[in-house]
């Protein structure tokens, strides 16, 4: 079966985009077929962090010029990219039938992948909040900053108490000082957990690596540059859990255009 993985933050500059990228690049090279998918549809900058420059985005495949699964382009021989539009006005919020062509187009690529990753903007509109529901696990990327961790906890109570997602996989970035922060996040995750009927699971807590602003500026992914890096040996091991846990209950793409998201979201 297909696992579709969300990565969202609410807060904007936290490091959604780069543990996607590597993530999906590390998953590739043990031999699982990746597909990433810029969900930043106005302002994609997953194919500048990987390095590839591609022909084709999202756009293109709304605005009908192209079909989905060709414009989805091969990164390496594990790894594809749905890249979007940098700069592009009028993509930031997908209007519904958008979303749907998406989810339906997105759904027959199923069958050619083991994973799909969402990499999804900053922001909790409508259209990160759908897409975001629509997947297995709900990983969250937060730092120690109250202005990041309260966007956490948004994203996590309207997909709980709008979509029924009961769990979710906590990144921390960023870190400057390990122990300090792990205080700040065992709080932010009890209070989260007293709050909003939700699991929060903290599965990576990492520290500010300048290599990968280094690596940015190569336009190569981290974890090829440094496969010895402390970073891309605690990220091998963020992939591994994913791996163990379990998918969210009655979730998938096609859970969504088949008519459910409408009536889950209006209650
Ligand atoms: N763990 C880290 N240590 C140091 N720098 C980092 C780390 N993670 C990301 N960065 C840097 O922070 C910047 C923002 O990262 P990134 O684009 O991945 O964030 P984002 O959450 O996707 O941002 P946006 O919300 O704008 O899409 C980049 O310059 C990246 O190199
Ligand atoms: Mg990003």
């Amino acid at each position: 079966m297909t696992k579709v993985i969300s990565y969202s933050s609410g807060k904007g500059g936290v490091g959604k985009t780069s543990f996607v990228a590597n993530m999906g690049v590390l998953w590739s090279q043990q031999g699982k077929k990746v597909l990433i998918v810029d969900g930043d549809w106005s302002l994609g900058k997953m194919a500048l962090t990987l390095g590839v420059k591609p022909q084709w985005a999202i756009n293109d495949v709304l605005d009908g010029k192209i079909a989905l699964r060709e414009a989805v382009q091969g990164v390496t021989s594990h790894l594809s990219l749905l890249a979007s539009p940098s700069g592009l006005v009028g993509y930031e919020e997908l209007s519904e039938s958008h979303r749907n062509q998406l989810y339906y187009e997105l759904d027959t690529l199923k069958e050619d992948y083991d994973l799909i990753l969402i990499d999804h903007s900053s922001g909790v509109h409508w259209g990160v909040i759908q897409f975001a529901a629509a997947a297995h696990q709900h990983v969250i990327v937060t730092t120690a900053e109250p202005t990041s961790y309260m966007d956490a906890y948004a994203i996590m109570k309207i997909l709980s108490q709008r979509f029924k997602v009961r769990n979710f996989q906590l990144i921390v970035a960023m870190s400057q000082n390990l122990s300090e922060t792990q205080k700040i996040i065992e709080r932010f995750v009890d209070i989260t957990q007293s709050h909003l009927d939700v699991r929060v699971l903290e599965i990576g807590h990492f520290s500010f690596e300048p290599k990968l602003a280094e690596a940015l500026r190569h336009q190569k992914p981290v974890v090829s540059l440094y496969p010895n890096l402390a970073f891309t040996e605690q990220l091998l091991g963020v992939c591994k859990t994913l791996e163990r846990l379990p998918c969210e209950k009655g979730s998938g793409l096609k859970f969504f255009y088949s008519g459910n998201i409408n009536s889950i979201a209006t209650r």
